[in-house]
């Protein structure tokens, strides 16, 4: 299990976060919702040790995370596909992928790949091209692609929905759920909930830093205040 716990962090003088609980399990999506500025995307670099946190802890598997570097805690199982996707645009698909599984040896990302393949098919066609030259979907699916290379058994995803169609949103959540199922914890940062939600089998809300409300997924798309701020309903909150 990712367990994160009271974890406080921030920037300077300010905190964003203030004392965040959440867990997710080997098989498990989690789904994190919360409007610009809660403190998402201020979480999944606290997991991944981007940022170091004011106190609280991260642990995996009953392994505590903190004072681990990035690429230490890539090791362990950790991997974050960055809001930004974080591709080097200059390269091909194929050696941005490599780079995923370069921590490994050479050796694993061999392996690696058709696996990744299997996950995302159209990347096939694309490991000649520049990253730089892709579609926003392909290049998402290179993101994920990438962190996947490091047999991951623990993914946070943020907002890997952001500026893709609704189609090709689906079909990158069906191949996050499809993960999920073969095992690996997931950890699914996003503003589309009506599809997040979907695919999830928990759900948390983030507002100003604070876990708001959390349930199962189907529990959180009946909630009021989740109908209203993320479903487009009317809510009464
Ligand atoms: N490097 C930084 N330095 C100072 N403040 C920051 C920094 N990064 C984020 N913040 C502030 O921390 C708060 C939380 O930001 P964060 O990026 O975690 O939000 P978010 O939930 O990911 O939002 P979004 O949905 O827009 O991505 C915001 O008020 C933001 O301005
Ligand atoms: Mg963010």
């Amino acid at each position: 299990m990712l367990q994160i716990s009271d974890l406080v962090a921030g920037y300077g003088a300010a905190d964003v976060l203030h004392g965040i609980d959440l867990h997710v399990g080997g098989g498990e999506v989690v789904c994190l919702l919360g409007s610009n500025g809660a403190g998402k995307t201020t979480l999944a670099r606290c997991v991944a040790g981007l940022l170091k946190p004011r106190s609280g802890s991260v642990t995996a598997d009953g392994d505590r995370l903190d004072g681990l570097a990035p690429s230490q805690r890539v090791r362990r199982g950790i991997a974050l596909v960055p809001e930004d996707r974080g591709l080097f645009g200059g390269l091909t698909v194929a050696d941005n992928l490599e780079l995923g599984g370069f921590r490994h040896g050479r050796r694993h990302a061999v392996d690696r790949l058709p696996l990744v393949m299997d996950i995302f098919p159209p990347l096939a066609s694309l490991l000649r091209r520049s990253a730089g030259t892709l579609s926003g979907g392909e290049q998402q699916m290179t993101a994920i692609g990438r962190a996947l290379m490091a047999d991951p058994r623990y993914l946070v995803l943020d907002e890997p929905s952001l500026g893709l169609s609704p189609g090709m949103t689906r079909q990158i959540l069906k191949a996050m759920r499809a993960l999920a199922d073969d095992g690996i914890g997931i950890v699914l940062i996003e503003q589309n909930a009506a599809l997040a939600l979907g695919v999830s089998d928990r759900a948390a809300v983030i507002q100003r830093g604070r876990i708001a409300v959390t349930g199962s997924a189907r529990t959180l798309m009946s909630d009021p205040m989740v109908i209203h701020a993320y479903l487009g309903g009317r809510g009464s909150v």
